[in-house]
């Protein structure tokens, strides 16, 4: 592999990737396709040499059909990727997502180009909170948000590309991601961020929801091993597999570890997200088993604690929206 094509590669965990790429393997040109949506920002790949940005659409067939001609392979990271966004103004995900993925597809149909696709644990639908059952790679699709159902979509997409004209892709379905570079709308970054500017964190409901957390990197990691070890035509689910945690634990860690000594900064309880999924936890076994892959970070506390460094050590990275996030937050009494 020579020319990788990373799309979405200015969002959060496409930006890790190519930071990836570049630390390990630096004979490997990259080239990013990405909108700059709200979502993406061309500082998180600030100071990366040998990564050239093209700013355009997944959906523009023209200059897809371009790009995917000169590179050997294609990591899709691109999509619409918040629930509560899904909520609100659905057909930015069913463009982007759906048909953004269909012309990708169309384009690697032509060329034979390598594919992976980056989706989501989402798709699964939630489990009960208690009981230990776990996603598999054979777990029927239950979609609930306009989110996971375009991204359902766009997985069925991928394997009937495969299945009908022989397209060389892989997919991974991966847990809820945490690290540098995560847009602030999200759970973990939005608490954070919220208590470096002196607002007070906001928890979902009661909070007994429990997502599956993961390091961005062990996710990237997996997504390599993946694009260059894995079987074409399958699916892998990537998880680390950590002791469960619900989100109101996990707001209870940020608190005291963004606290002055022994008191914990104080939340409070905002409304819930309507049809808000439960739990979700994956059994990443088949990956472990059949790529050697294991996560490195094994402790949640000590990863948000680097996390929590690398947002208050990067403000620059985050400030400017901090007030447009949290006004659309207030506007549906989140
Ligand atoms: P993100 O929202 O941070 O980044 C998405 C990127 O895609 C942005 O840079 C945005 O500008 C770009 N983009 C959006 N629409 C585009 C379009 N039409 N054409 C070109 N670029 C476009 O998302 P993320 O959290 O980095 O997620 C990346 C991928 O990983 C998504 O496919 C998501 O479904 C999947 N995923 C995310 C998580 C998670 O916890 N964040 C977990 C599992 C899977
Ligand atoms: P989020 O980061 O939006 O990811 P996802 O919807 O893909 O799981 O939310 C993670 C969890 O945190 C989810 O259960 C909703 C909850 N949550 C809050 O409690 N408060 C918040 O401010 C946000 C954004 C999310």
């Amino acid at each position: 592999m020579k020319s990788l094509l990373v799309t979405g590669g200015a969002g959060f965990i496409g930006a890790n990737f190519v930071r990836l790429v570049r630390a390990t393997r630096p004979d490997v040109r990259v080239r990013v396709l990405d909108k700059l949506t709200y979502a993406g920002n061309a500082e998180s790949l600030a100071g990366l040499d040998g990564v050239e940005l093209v700013v355009g659409d997944i959906a523009d067939a023209d200059l897809v059909d371009r790009l995917a001609g000169e590179s050997d392979a294609i990591v899709h990271f691109a999509a619409e990727s918040h629930n509560d966004n899904s909520l609100r103004a659905p057909e930015a995900f069913v463009t982007t997502n759906v048909v953004g993925t269909f012309t990708l597809l169309e384009a690697v149909r032509r060329h034979g180009t390598r594919f992976h696709h980056v989706s989501t644990d989402e798709v699964f639908g939630d489990l009960p909170l208690s009981g230990g059952e776990k996603f598999t790679e054979q777990t029927a699709y239950a979609p609930s948000s306009p989110y996971s159902a375009t991204k359902a979509g766009s997985d069925h997409l991928v394997r009937a590309w495969v299945r009908s004209f022989g397209v060389p892709a892989t997919i991974s379905n991966c847990s809820n991601n945490y690290g540098p570079y995560q847009h602030i709308e999200k759970f973990i970054p939005r608490q954070i961020t919220n208590i470096l500017t002196g607002r007070t964190p906001k928890l979902y409901g009661t909070g007994a929801q429990i997502r599956d957390w993961i390091h961005v990197d062990d996710h990237n990691r997996a997504v390599l091993d993946i694009l260059e070890r894995g079987v074409v035509g399958k699916t892998y689910n990537i998880g680390a597999d950590q002791p469960e945690v619900t989100n109101k634990q996990v707001m209870e860690m940020i608190c005291t570890l963004m606290g002055d000594g022994d008191e914990p900064v104080a939340y409070e309880h905002v409304a819930d997200r309507p049809g808000h999924d439960q739990r979700y936890a994956m059994d990443a076994s088949k990956l472990r088993r059949e790529l050697g892959w294991a996560p490195r970070y094994t402790d949640l506390e000590e990863g948000l604690r680097a996390t929590i460094e690398w947002y208050r050590t990067h403000r620059e990275w985050w400030l400017a929206s901090k007030e447009a996030v949290e006004e659309g937050y207030a506007a549906r009494g989140q």
